[in-house]
């Protein structure tokens, strides 16, 4: 799986966006540890509060499946320019990524930047965080 392939499937993906609110297409795919790839796109809700980005579907398609180590994902979106992800899917891939996990924002299989996921979200909440450890003083 090369770069141009998985991000012909997150632009494939976009094609299923659910957009009646914003009509913004996304698409994601993630590319898991074990070469597979999970496509997603958003999905919105007329409560607006309740939809879920193209990023967090593909997330959530992949660790529902069995996967939750991830080396890649591709963001596609309609704004004719690279997409970051927003802050809460930045923090969902956190959880599943490493800091070395790349996050390739595509216009076009030909017109893509690389980033990372630790160029994106330093300083991320982690598991490390969640607990006051003893002995330990955290800053
Ligand atoms: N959106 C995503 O799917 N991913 C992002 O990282 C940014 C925003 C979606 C959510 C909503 O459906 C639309 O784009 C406009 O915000």
């Amino acid at each position: 799986m090369d770069i141009q392939e998985l991000i012909a499937k997150a632009i494939e993906a976009k094609e299923y966006a659910y957009v009646p609110y914003s009509h913004f297409r996304v698409g994601a795919a993630v590319l898991t540890e074990s070469g597979k790839v999970y496509t997603g796109c958003n999905i919105e809700n007329v409560s607006y509060g309740a939809t879920n980005c193209a990023e967090r579907t593909a997330v959530f398609k992949a660790v529902s499946d069995g996967e939750q180590e991830f080396k890649a994902i591709v963001i596609t979106g309609d704004n004719g320019d690279y997409l970051p992800p927003c802050g809460i899917c930045r923090q969902v891939l956190s959880e599943f990524g490493k800091d070395s996990m790349k996050v390739i924002l595509a216009n076009s299989t030909e017109d893509y930047r690389v980033t990372t996921l630790l160029e994106l979200l330093p300083g991320a909440f982690s598991s490390k965080n969640l607990y006051r450890h003893s002995g330990h003083k955290r800053v």
